[in-house]
């Protein structure tokens, strides 16, 4: 049995991750963390990982970033494995999982979804084929009305993976009102759509001559990135110390 303890339980993806979890025979949770009380679960909840004085085997987080620092600290003196699914990390922080990492494994990447990081899988192959021949390359993300960040950090994944394929050589537009000139070929545009309540939408786009090609992909509820986080935890649970992304466990 896995025992998990859910870092932000009180949270939108915190309360999906339970209900993903529920499903998992092999899986527990023995604790969740929160700073808001919540009377409808059955495990207890304590206000960090220092204070929680449950064993586990792993720590799933969703929360905040400004937090970080101090779970992965909690977790090196623990010695439990962290899956880190916090977005918006500073260069620091990354460099402070980098760090943690010594000690203890952490599964840490931007979008949890098996469909976008099989996604870049195949973008790393056909980028470079593609861009050879004179394809063009955009970027269009959508996203629902509440978001209040754009690109979004899956958009930048995808155009990061891209341009790493392509040697780094290509640099990202982001607004094309500002000056009026044909688009560079080294370019790729990036474009956000917000509205309603799309949970997120991402197209990379390779237009040529007479023909285009599309990749999409669409996140329809938020149980995909609790379902990775999932494949994540059990991922982790049999490693050693090290830095892990979304590719490794997909691999
Ligand atoms: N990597 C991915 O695939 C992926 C997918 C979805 C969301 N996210 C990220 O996960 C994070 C959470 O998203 P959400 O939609 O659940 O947000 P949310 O605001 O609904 O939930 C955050 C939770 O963290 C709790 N929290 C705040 N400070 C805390 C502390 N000091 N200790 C413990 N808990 C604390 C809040 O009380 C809240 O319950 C965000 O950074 C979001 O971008 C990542």
């Amino acid at each position: 049995m896995i025992k998990v303890i859910i870092n932000g339980c009180n949270g939108k993806m915190g309360k999906v991750l339970q209900e993903v979890i529920a499903t998992e025979p092999e899986m527990e949770i023995v604790a969740g963390i929160d700073i808001t009380e919540n009377s409808d679960v059955t495990y207890p909840i304590f206000p960090s990982v220092a204070q929680c004085p449950c064993e586990a085997n792993v720590v799933i987080d969703f929360t905040v970033a400004k937090i970080v620092d101090q779970l992965l600290d909690d977790c090196v003196e623990r010695k439990i494995p962290l899956v880190l699914c916090t977005t918006g990390l500073t260069p620091e922080q990354l460099e402070h999982v980098e760090k943690a990492s010594k000690v203890i494994p952490i599964v840490q990447s931007y979008n949890m979804s098996l469909g976008i990081n099989t996604l870049a899988k195949i973008l790393e192959s056909v980028a470079p084929t593609l861009a050879d021949a004179g394809f063009d390359i955009e970027i269009i993300e959508k996203h629902h009305n509440q978001k209040i960040d754009a690109p979004s950090g899956t958009a930048l994944l995808l155009a990061n993976t891209v341009n790493a394929s392509l040697n780094n050589e290509y640099h990202y537009k982001y607004d094309r009102t500002i000056e009026r000139v044909a688009r560079d070929k080294k370019e790729i545009g990036i474009s956000a759509i917000r509205g309603g309540t799309i949970v997120g939408e991402h197209s990379v786009i390779f237009a040529g001559q007479d023909e285009v090609l599309e990749l999409t992909h669409e996140a329809h509820s938020k149980a995909v990135f609790a379902k990775g986080a999932v494949q994540a935890a059990k991922f982790l649970v049999k490693k050693q110390n090290g830095r892990y992304t979304m590719r490794d466990v997909i691999a």
